[in-house]
């Protein structure tokens, strides 16, 4: 009895699958994919597939395999948005296969690209525009020349941010506050990326200190500062070719804990302060960031998978040209933060900052849609 039930159901799931592929292979029927969009879809993604507010994506020949996929992950809640879920909820495979091959099979969208409302720039043109106000007091290219100012150029980027965010808060005091905090975060990422990819310049000896005495002092430091101040931690930062005296005031801002970081314990004199001021000063630094990144730089990693001359049938790749700009920056920020699944996007936008959000939705939101 127990066989003939197993076998049963066996027989009916198998029925059951054969079914569903046969389905699946079969081509969409577009007019009644039509009805569906009309019935529930178009408020939002207009007949004609062009999103009807910021922020709600544009369909028109999107790819089909992509939209399947996208409405089945809303149906099974690895995609969130409450709209969806209900809607998808209601809608059979074919429903599915005949409303995405609808929009599909619409034509490109002509004028979302002239209508994107920013033009895309790079972090580092934005980096370098806002980098002027600094110059004064950091220098040029963010190697200072006056004694006491630190030096910016070729610094970890992750440090960069977290000192001005720490003089925003007031754990680090700084006198010309209000400058930095009419900074907001795009225009933050963008100078620690144009600072962290500038050349820093060989100092001279400094007048305070004995580089020899420091060197075998800076022993215990190297391990996260890396060999001869070099770091190669985002959030740790470089001390080569950092200004001596603005070295020893930091070293003895952390000795005499009027700035706090477990990971700095500075309990030296004040000569082998000196000392070590001056072996970091004169050690040769290199930049964080090797590239000056074009915003064509970034979109060139990206088309490596998005772009028009990719066939690739085993993965469904959106089409992201000509797509409303707010819906890609918020569709990236999900994959940045983990909140959208998938392994593939996740590795390539983790490293993306806001800033390069931003550039890279103003990119693609002013391309032709195809
Ligand atoms: C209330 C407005 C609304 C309605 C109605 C609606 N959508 Fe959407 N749709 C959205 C929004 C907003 C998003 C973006 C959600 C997100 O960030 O994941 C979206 C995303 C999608 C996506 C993913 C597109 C992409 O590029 O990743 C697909 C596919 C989709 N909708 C299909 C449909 C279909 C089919 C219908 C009708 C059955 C429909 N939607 C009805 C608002 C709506
Ligand atoms: C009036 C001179 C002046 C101007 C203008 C100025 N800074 Fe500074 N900056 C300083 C001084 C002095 C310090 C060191 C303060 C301290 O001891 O913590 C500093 C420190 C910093 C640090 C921390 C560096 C480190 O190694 O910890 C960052 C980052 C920074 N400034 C960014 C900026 C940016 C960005 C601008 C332009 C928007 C700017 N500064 C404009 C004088 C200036
Ligand atoms: C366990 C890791 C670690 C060790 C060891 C360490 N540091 Fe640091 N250091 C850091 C981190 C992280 C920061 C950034 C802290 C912050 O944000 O205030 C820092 C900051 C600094 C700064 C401030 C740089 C600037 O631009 O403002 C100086 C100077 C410094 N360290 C010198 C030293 C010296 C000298 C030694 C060895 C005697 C040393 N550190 C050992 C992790 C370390
Ligand atoms: C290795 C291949 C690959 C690379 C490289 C890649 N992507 Fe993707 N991308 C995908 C895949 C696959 C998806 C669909 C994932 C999903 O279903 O969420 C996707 C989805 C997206 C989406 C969501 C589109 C939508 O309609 O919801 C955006 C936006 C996006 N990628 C932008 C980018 C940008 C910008 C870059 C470059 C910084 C990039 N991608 C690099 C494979 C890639």
């Amino acid at each position: 009895m127990k066989h003939l039930a197993l076998s049963l159901a066996l027989a009916l799931v198998l029925a059951g699958c054969s079914e569903e592929q046969d389905s699946a292979g079969a081509p969409p029927d577009i007019g009644a994919g039509k009805t569906i969009a009309q019935a529930q879809c178009a408020g939002c993604h207009g007949l004609d597939g062009r999103g009807t507010a910021p922020g709600i994506p544009h369909m028109a020949a999107q790819a089909d395999t992509y939209l399947i996929e996208s409405l089945q992950a809303y149906k099974e809640g690895k995609r969130v948005h409450a709209a969806l879920r209900d809607l998808t909820a209601e809608l059979s495979i074919a429903d599915t296969r005949n409303v995405a091959g609808y929009y599909a099979s619409l034509p490109p969208l002509k004028d979302t690209a002239a209508m994107a409302p920013e033009k895309a720039v790079s972090p580092y043109d934005k980096g370098k525009a806002a980098a002027v106000a600094c110059a004064g007091c950091h220098g040029e290219d963010g190697n200072s020349k006056t004694p006491g100012i630190p030096s910016l150029a070729g610094q970890q980027p992750g440090y960069f941010v977290t000192a001005v965010r720490a003089y925003l808060d007031g754990t680090r005091s700084i006198s010309g506050k209000e400058m930095l905090r009419e900074l907001n975060n795009v225009d933050l990422e963008s100078l620690a990326l144009y600072y962290a990819s500038q050349t820093p310049a060989r100092r001279e000896a400094p007048a305070i200190g004995d580089p020899a005495a420091g060197e075998p002092l800076s022993a215990r430091c190297g391990g996260c500062h890396g060999a001869h101040g070099v770091s190669h931690d985002s959030a740790t930062p470089s001390l080569a070719g950092q200004d001596a005296q603005y070295l020893v005031s930091a070293i003895k801002a952390y000795r005499d804990r009027s700035r706090r970081h477990d990971a700095m314990l500075a309990n030296n004199t004040d000569k082998e302060i000196a000392d070590i001021a001056a072996f970091y000063a004169v050690q040769e630094s290199t930049a964080a960031e090797s590239a000056q990144m074009s915003v064509q730089d970034l979109a060139g990693k990206c088309d490596r998978c998005h772009g028009p001359d990719v066939e690739n049938p085993t993965m469904a790749i959106p089409k992201i040209e000509g797509q409303d700009r707010d819906y890609l920056i918020k569709a990236l920020r999900a994959y940045h933060d983990g909140k959208r699944g998938s392994s593939m996007m996740h590795r390539m936008s983790l490293p993306y900052s806001e800033a390069i959000i931003e550039s890279v939705a103003s990119h693609y939101a002013s391309q032709p849609a195809r």
